[in-house]
């Protein structure tokens, strides 16, 4: 009993399911020319358009007439305007913000090209403005051509000033550390070459004979490559190393 009701529900859903598909597959298969609608018919609420048949497959019908009440009307219509009263606003926006861009980079590019030829000089920035909270540089013309301003005055707030300028010293820091470190590591190095030359000379050697020359490291020219060891070995001190030079 229970399996049967259960091929009954999965059959319904099935059907409902295909009559659903063939309902969109002929609203895309049948394409229709709409008629304006008509006025509101006040005894029935209504309002209706006709619909013809501009293409479709067989099994559209030719005309349809389509009926809605005038209330469902009113709102669609509504709907319709406030839809392209908010389509037109977002293009009215995009328009605005691009036009915005444009003018943007035009006096940017403006800006740059003064720079480019108007060199300027500027004074210290000023104390902290309590009251707006802001600091002023002034910059006056030191050289260029005629259409340059003469003078101008930057204004930003106080704790901008003061982020800028403690970055900048971080990275002042940060570059002496560097430095520092460059010329301790030299200095180090330098110590201990001295220290070194010192522990040699301190140790003394006894040389011996030169060996015979090694034919087993041959050049490709027909010459061989002479290769003599020297040795020096330690005498007195223990710390000495143990030498043996390439000549
Ligand atoms: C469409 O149907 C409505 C309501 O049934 C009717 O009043 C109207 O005359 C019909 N229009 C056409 C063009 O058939
Ligand atoms: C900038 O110039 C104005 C007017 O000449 C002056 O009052 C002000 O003190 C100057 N500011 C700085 C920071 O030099
Ligand atoms: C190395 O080569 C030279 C020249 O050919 C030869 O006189 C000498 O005996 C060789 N020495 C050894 C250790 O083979």
């Amino acid at each position: 009993m229970k399996n049967v009701f259960v091929i009954f529900v999965v059959v319904l859903v099935a059907t409902a399911a295909a009559k659903k598909g063939w309902k969109l597959r002929q609203r895309q298969q049948c394409k229709y020319d709409k008629s304006a609608w008509s006025d509101c018919d006040t005894k029935t609420n209504t309002v209706s358009r006709v619909l013809t048949l501009k293409s479709g497959k067989e099994g559209c019908q030719q005309t349809q007439n389509q009926t809605i009440t005038c209330d469902r009307f009113e709102r669609l219509q509504a709907w319709k305007i406030k839809k392209a009263e908010s389509r037109r606003e977002l293009q009215e926006k995009k328009h605005q913000r691009k036009e915005r861009q444009q003018e943007m980079k035009e006096n940017k590019q403006l800006v740059k090209e003064q720079l480019e030829r108007c060199r300027y000089e500027h004074s210290d920035w000023s104390e902290c403005d309590q009251a707006t909270k802001t600091v002023t540089r002034n910059f006056t013309l030191s050289e260029g051509e005629q259409g340059c301003e003469q003078s101008h005055t930057i204004t930003i707030a106080c704790d901008k000033l003061n982020r800028i300028q403690a970055w900048k010293a971080k990275k002042r820091d940060r570059k002496q550390n560097r430095i520092d470190e460059k010329l301790q590591m030299k200095q180090d190095r330098k110590e201990k070459r001295k220290l070194e030359k010192e522990q040699r000379l301190k140790c003394k050697y006894d040389k011996e004979d030169w060996s015979e020359c090694d034919n087993t490291t041959k050049h490709s020219n027909p010459s061989y490559d002479i290769k003599g060891w020297r040795r020096r070995r330690m005498r007195t001190n223990n710390k000495c190393h143990h030498f043996m030079f390439k000549v």
